[in-house]
């Protein structure tokens, strides 16, 4: 009898213990159950687009019946790199990941490996490791262009003169995160023939990408940036007419720091042209206000959606098609990407370009 109750408690606390994994798997959203568990780790919750992003993949996944482990990382290196490696242990079946430094993942990406974990490198890459399979973005450099093009047309470049050049500030994405190059590449290289001419100056000659980046894209370094500017080279009648922004909360940021100096105010300053990225509802509302004069829209909807595709093409066993196979090198091997376009919105397409397409609705604009 005793050994029959010992073999019953045995098999009673085995039972459990199963039945346990099987409920907690790890927490959230992560039973273990449907078509498999995908991890996908995003840089920050304290940024509106990555909010957008996680949702985007993490609704996607899931109306596929893919259970989704969702991670943000407080843009701390050791969180992401831990969050990481506890989906490799919970046994996820693809990574999708969006990184805070795109080179400090080497140690998580072999590991990925070493367990058969395809990773997608989401929106930034994956640098210096042979360990990333895909990479799903924007046209980078062409982002970086419609940056330029934002200065171009809002500064009405093309009829300006080396006799009264135009006056601008430069200001590019963090140093650690692969897209600042193309941003600031594309930007420089349609903006160079003005700087070329003379049409175009940098009182403070602050021009290198080394120089101008604001690590972790943080508006508040960016503000004191700006504003350490205005009071090094903007004294007497020299007057700010433009600055290249590679990111929306930058450019509020930068927009206040020329407020609080007297620009947009009655004092005949107006305020600089500057445009940004990422369509924020804050940025938007500013442009509809007359203050941001455009951004770049990237559709974190269509970014998410071709992630969810690519995720699900992998887990079907099939090979995916028709990816671009030579711009993006990691430095370690050409990674094949899907690029996706983005839009150039002013005050002028907001409707049709954030409105009708519910990128933003009227009541998160105010409107
Ligand atoms: C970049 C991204 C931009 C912007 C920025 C700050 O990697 O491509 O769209 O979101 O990070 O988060």
């Amino acid at each position: 009898m005793k050994y029959m109750q010992k073999v019953f408690m045995t098999v009673f606390v085995m039972l459990v213990a199963v039945g346990t994994v099987f409920a907690n798997g790890g927490g959230e959203s992560q039973s273990g159950r449907g078509k498999g568990l995908i991890g996908v780790v995003m840089p920050t919750r304290s940024e509106e687009r990555w909010i957008k992003d996680g949702n985007a993949v993490k609704e996607g996944l899931e109306k596929l019946g893919y259970t989704v482990d969702l991670q943000y990382s407080d843009d701390d290196i050791p969180t992401q790199s831990r969050q990481i490696d506890d989906m490799i242990t919970k046994g996820v079946k693809v990574l999708v990941i969006a990184s805070i430094d795109g080179s400090a993942l080497s140690n998580q990406l072999a590991n990925a490996a070493a367990a058969k974990i395809p990773v997608i490198s989401y929106d930034r890459l994956l640098m210096q490791s042979r360990n990333v399979d895909y990479y799903v973005s924007f046209d980078n450099y062409k982002v970086g262009g419609q940056m330029g093009d934002i200065l171009i047309t809002g500064l009405k470049l093309a009829q300006a003169t080396a006799a009264k050049p135009v006056i601008v500030e430069l200001f590019a994405g963090s140093p650690d995160d692969n897209n600042s190059v193309g941003f600031y590449q594309g930007a420089m290289d349609k903006l160079q023939p003005y700087f070329d001419k003379g049409v175009l100056q940098v009182p403070s000659g602050q021009i290198n990408r080394a120089v101008i980046g604001t690590l972790r894209w943080d508006a508040a370094e960016a503000q004191k940036r700006m504003e350490n500017l205005l009071s090094a080279y903007y004294s007497g009648d020299v007057v700010l007419n433009g600055i290249l922004s590679p990111y929306d909360p930058i450019s509020l940021a930068c927009l206040e720091a020329c407020k609080a100096v007297g620009y947009g105010s009655t004092s005949g300053k107006p305020l600089p042209i500057v445009g940004g990225q990422d369509c924020i509802v804050a940025s938007v509302k500013s442009i509809l206000a007359g203050e941001q004069y455009a951004t770049v829209l990237k559709d974190t909807r269509a970014l998410g959606a071709a992630t969810v595709t690519l995720v699900d093409t992998l887990m079907q066993g099939k090979t995916p098609t028709g990816l671009d196979t030579t711009s993006y090198n990691n430095g370690a091997k050409i990674v094949p990407s899907l690029l996706l376009d983005s839009v150039i919105v002013t005050k002028d397409n907001v409707q049709s370009a954030v409105i009708d397409t519910g990128y933003h609705t009227k009541a998160e604009l105010g409107l």
